[in-house]
């Protein structure tokens, strides 16, 4: 008998949680994102799960800005944290399967030092590292690089593209066979399989060839997180994983229709990109205790703290009341896909600044109820074509994460709709991917 289709999950662990108020909840370690301990509890309930992966969003810098003055050191929220390309070696050392993913921007980094981290983060791994791809929006960032303010929005698309380009070029720097290690005839490599890459463009200039090699998966995986129109074309043209965004199942169904569209264009079997929205789960015994746990973590949350949720992406809203209607964005929008979303819903809601913070904090796709009311959900996207699986969210840490594993993953398994065991050895194998072939064996192949 084959199995059927089977969803594919990431854990999201950054922080104490998605939830804005994680850090205030009784059963939340406030001082957990500095502590080792804390990522690899959370790692472990993940891998006990069967996770695919575990997954690092990343920003280089805080973010949230301090306003309405104040708020910032209410929050709580993305202030201190250990950074996810040291950490994932260590607990790397310390799980056996769970594919270990972060995040690294293609505006403050250079494709080497990219390809040759992820590279080792693979070797030391056996075959689990995923390198998510980001363009970084923020002026934090940029004031922490050299820079007063961002790079514009098609400048970061025109270097991610090129990035990429270079970094998997950088990785098939060495054939599979490249290495003869012949010590009786004093021959370590072959040089008919190594391949300098002599990258010359736009933004980079990269000579190669990588001075790492043999990596257990070919290469890393590649997760891409934006959602606009040159993002789109990234992800169809080199993903294997997409982190989406959407909330409603409609919007996730034509995103994933027009992402899988996209690939053939690139030669691509649109099976080979999985695509993962976002979702936040309360899960409890019965519906009314799922309720209380959320009720208790919204009843958390500072009012300014509250405020300052919208301020990235519709700015200042101080001036405005906040019982009247969410006004148009008076700043550049930075973050366009996710700009466009929160205004649509506040249109279509007919939501008030004050609705629109408060629904903002719960998290946009957040399922609250039973194990069977949330795979219900979960199993309606699935079969639906909105996705391959989901990016689990937890609103906070380890409870949430604990508490997937404990609930739902067990009724996943029971429908049918997730594995019992992992099947592969690598992250890339986990989630039913084709093997990696370096591009100069296959130019090869082809002649011969
Ligand atoms: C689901 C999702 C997750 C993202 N995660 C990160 C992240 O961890 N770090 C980061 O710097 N940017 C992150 N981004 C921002 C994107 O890299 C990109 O800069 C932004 O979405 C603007 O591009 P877009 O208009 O194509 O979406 C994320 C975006 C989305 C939609």
């Amino acid at each position: 008998m084959t199995a059927g289709r089977m969803m594919r999950l990431g854990m999201s662990l950054r922080g104490l949680g998605y939830h804005i108020a994680a850090w205030r909840h009784p059963q939340v370690p406030a001082d957990g994102t500095l502590r080792f301990d804390h990522y690899l509890r959370n790692a472990r309930a993940a891998e006990r799960g069967l996770f695919d992966m575990i997954f690092f969003a990343d920003g280089i810098g805080i973010r949230e800005k301090d306003e309405p003055r104040g708020s910032l050191a209410r929050s709580g929220y993305e202030i201190v944290e250990l950074e996810p390309m040291t950490l994932l070696p260590a607990l790397a050392a310390l799980t056996r399967n769970i594919g270990l993913v972060t995040t690294a921007s293609t505006t403050y980094n250079e494709p080497y030092h990219v390809a040759r981290k992820f590279a080792t983060l693979d070797i030391i791994s056996d075959g689990r590292a995923g390198w998510n791809i980001v363009t970084s929006w923020s002026e934090a960032e940029a004031r922490n690089f050299n820079r007063d303010s961002h790079l514009d929005y098609d400048m970061r698309y025109g270097r991610a593209a090129e990035f990429v380009e270079v970094v998997t070029g950088l990785w098939d720097s060495w054939e599979a066979d490249a290495f003869p290690y012949d010590k009786a005839g004093g021959l370590f490599y072959d040089e008919r399989r190594m391949h300098v890459l002599d990258h010359q463009g736009r933004h980079f200039k990269v000579r190669g060839p990588l001075n790492v090699a043999a990596m257990p998966q070919g290469r890393p995986i590649l997760v891409q997180a934006g959602a606009s129109e040159q993002g789109r074309e990234i992800a169809a043209a080199t993903a294997d994983v997409v982190y989406a965004a959407q909330d409603s199942m409609q919007a996730a169904q034509a995103y994933y229709a027009d992402l899988k569209g996209r690939m053939a264009r690139y030669g691509r079997d649109p099976d080979h990109l999985k695509i993962l929205p976002g979702v936040r789960t309360v899960v409890g015994r019965t519906r009314a205790e799922a309720q209380a746990k959320f009720d208790e973590l919204q009843s958390l949350v500072d009012p300014l703290v509250g405020l300052a949720r919208v301020f990235n992406a519709l700015g200042d809203l101080s001036g405005h009341d906040v019982d009247g209607p969410v006004p148009e964005p008076v700043i550049e929008p930075q973050m366009r896909s996710s700009v466009e979303r929160i205004l649509a819903r506040a249109r279509r809601d007919n939501l008030t600044i004050r609705q629109l913070y408060t629904q903002l904090t719960a998290g946009g796709f957040i399922l609250i109820g039973t194990a069977a009311d949330i795979v219900d959900v979960l199993q309606e996207w699935f079969e639906a074509g909105a996705c391959d699986g989901f990016n689990v969210l937890p609103t906070h840490l380890p409870v949430a994460c604990e508490d997937f594993v404990e609930h739902i993953t067990p009724e996943l398994q029971r429908r049918g709709l997730f594995r019992t065991a992992y099947e592969g050895r690598t992250l890339r194998e986990n989630l039913g991917l084709p093997p990696h072939v370096n591009r100069h064996t296959a130019a090869r192949r082809a002649v011969e």
